[in-house]
């Protein structure tokens, strides 16, 4: 059966099970239904827009007067985000801020790696800037922020705007009625505190840096906008080469029924205009004249063109087929092995949350360096000029929301929580090419409660986009004697498994990876995390711990062990390049980094970078089939 015919054949739950899912996500739609999917814009990095970056001024929060929080929790209105002014000279004294003339941070960027006095400072911290705008009639402003570390509150001209939970996708607020002409201010209180019924949770092994961490721009659209839209290749039964059907929909905010929506590829000879239905949404289902197919080798790009009434802007779109079919993965068709590596958002040479054109020429300098074709961009979704070069580098990529671990799964209003950061990262990527696997999870506890948040979510990812896989990183098989046994329920409502395993770091010794036997579902398996921790310049023996020779022991044994399981597709190790993480702290060999990158934080190549450059030119590891 291929991935979809398991999908629509209602997945695995079976009827007893898929009740009570029903009954127990019955019990989160009051929270969603809380949390309506705000405007939230596509294809922004591909419009005109007034960018909002630079430097802006910054006031650490000062409970408890004037703080972002009442006791009773609520938020204030009427505290830093009103930006007055003190008079120095005489009034009464009770403005003792002045953003005006307040330190500043760049933006984006994180607190943390911009001033030493913040670097462990986790909380609220209260931005400001000023802006020039002059309001053009029928047209609607929104403030679009790419990401904000954890929790946001937006207020424009003393006017409370939008609120968000998450800190690595985008959210867009509308701004029109506050603006004036001439000067105006935004201030927005970013608060990068860790909540146990966050995601993720507290206990996470990455920095936790806060702020305003990715672009900010003000988007000024005609009143009827384009804000959504997926083009993508029809995935029929089978795949065939010879199919050029494109489908998909285009949203048109303020459009009434009947609303002509053009839609022009001009060098795959598309042409067409379709029309909105009663909610703004224009189905279309046309045949291209020709299409070259994105693939790793081939990563082809086309000039989607969208208008509607003033509205115009033009995408750059791959198109091509991702599905399982038994243990194999299928690209246009053809089974495929994923040589790839972990990475966290984390900068090479300059540490701190990434999110420049630099900081992504880097990673990607190292995935080809490599002789990757593929990256899990762990445990969250990263910048988006990630996927945009993705794109363009023909470099596959597994996205992720931040479900890492220990997470509150017993919550309807976690689950809601989930969903919606679910519908952020499938909204914001849905056109990219590159992406080609869903992650909804890592390495979570294996217990009833968790198997149905998690699968519930699978399948919402499904009805979100059906056209990829659904995968989640595993932990936690169940060793008897050299047999490991993975048959976490969890895997009947995935399509891809990640497995992730230290066997010679975490679990006994490398020379034991020789000798195990794995029993894993019969499903596509990539071994989503694996590895070992070694400084960078320290040298010796095999089996000396830390030493780069030892990282490379463990991996030449766990090859051994990975060749001998059949439906492994892809080797992702843990991890591409060293990454901060406080829970880190050997001194002299860890020194607050977690080291199990192939590459040092400042871009110094570790012997198993070498080893895994070479295992990937001769593909010598694993088979696509
Ligand atoms: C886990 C986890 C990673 C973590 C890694 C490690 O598998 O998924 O986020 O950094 O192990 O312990 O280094």
């Amino acid at each position: 059966m291929t991935y979809f015919s398991k999908v629509f054949a209602g997945g695995k739950l079976g009827c007893r099970k898929t009740f009570i899912s029903l009954v127990w996500y019955a019990a989160a739609l009051p929270a969603l239904a809380q949390q309506p999917l705000k405007t939230l814009l596509v294809g922004v990095d591909h419009r005109s827009v007034m960018s909002l970056n630079g430097d802006w001024h910054y006031l650490v929060d000062q409970p408890p007067a004037r703080a972002l929080y009442t006791p009773a929790g609520k938020v204030r209105d009427n505290s830093y985000a009103l930006n007055t002014h003190p008079n120095i000279n005489s009034g009464p004294h009770n403005d003792e801020y002045d953003f005006a003339t307040a330190p500043t941070l760049k933006v984006p960027g994180d607190w943390n790696t911009q001033d030493p006095t913040l670097f462990r400072y986790e909380g609220v911290i209260w931005y400001q800037r000023d802006f020039d705008f002059q309001p053009r009639p029928n047209t609607r402003t929104f403030l679009h922020i790419g990401a904000a570390n954890y929790k946001s509150f937006v207020w424009v001209n003393q006017k409370r705007i939008c609120d968000h939970e998450g800190g690595f996708t985008p959210f867009d607020c509308e701004v029109t009625a506050a603006l004036k002409p001439g000067t105006n201010f935004v201030v927005i209180a970013v608060d990068s505190t860790r909540e146990v019924d966050g995601i993720p949770s507290v206990g996470i092994d990455w920095f936790n840096y806060g702020g305003l961490t990715r672009d900010i721009s003000l988007v000024t659209l005609p009143t009827q906008f384009i804000d959504d839209y997926d083009v993508h290749l029809k995935h029929e039964g089978t795949f065939s080469p010879s199919n050029t059907n494109l489908t998909g929909y285009v949203h048109v905010v303020g459009a009434t029924a009947g609303t002509p929506v053009t839609l022009r590829i001009p060098e795959a000879g598309v042409n067409t205009t379709l029309k909105t239905d009663a909610e703004g949404r224009a189905p279309f289902d046309i045949k291209a004249s020709k299409l070259d197919l994105w693939s790793p080798e081939t990563p082809k790009l086309y000039k989607v063109e969208l208008a509607s009434g003033e509205d115009k802007l033009t995408d750059d779109i791959g198109f091509r087929d991702i599905r399982v079919d038994g243990t194999r993965i299928l690209l246009n068709g053809k089974a495929i092995f994923l040589q790839g590596a972990n990475m966290h958002a984390e900068a090479p040479y300059r540490t701190g949350r990434a999110y420049s054109d630099e900081d992504v020429k880097n990673i990607f300098g190292f995935l080809k360096d490599l002789n990757a074709n593929f990256v899990r961009l762990a445990h969250y979704p990263h910048d988006e000029r990630m996927e945009r070069t993705a794109d363009r580098e023909g470099i596959m990529i597994w996205s992720e929301i931040p479900l890492w671990q220990h997470i509150s799964f017993e919550k309807p209003e976690v689950y809601a929580k989930a969903t919606y950061m679910l519908n952020e990262m499938i909204r914001r990527d849905r056109n990219k090419a590159s992406v080609i696997l869903w992650s909804v999870s890592n390495e979570t506890p294996n217990n009833p409660t968790r198997t149905e948040f998690l699968t519930n979510l699978a399948n919402e990812a499904r009805k979100l986009d059906p056209t990829r896989p659904i995968t989640s990183a595993l932990i936690g098989p169940h060793a008897k004697g050299n047999e490991m046994v993975q048959d976490d329920p969890l895997a009947n409502a995935l399509d891809v498994v990640g497995q992730n395993e230290y066997v010679g770091w975490y679990e006994g010794r490398p020379e034991d990876a020789d000798n195990i036997k794995w029993t894993l579902p019969q499903k596509p398996i990539l071994i989503s995390e694996f590895g070992a921790e070694a400084k960078q310049g320290v040298h010796g023996g095999k089996d000396e711990r830390w030493a780069e020779e030892q990282q490379v022991n463990v991996y030449e044994h766990q090859f051994v062990m990975i060749s001998k399981i059949p439906q492994v597709r892809g080797l992702v190790p843990w991890v591409l390049m060293d990454f901060r993480s406080p829970t880190r702290n050997i001194p002299k060999l860890q020194d607050g980094f977690n080291r199990k990158g192939l590459i040092s934080e400042d871009g110094k190549k570790k012997l198993a970078f070498t080893q895994f450059q070479k295992v990937y030119k001769d593909h010598s590891v694993g088979k696509a089939e």
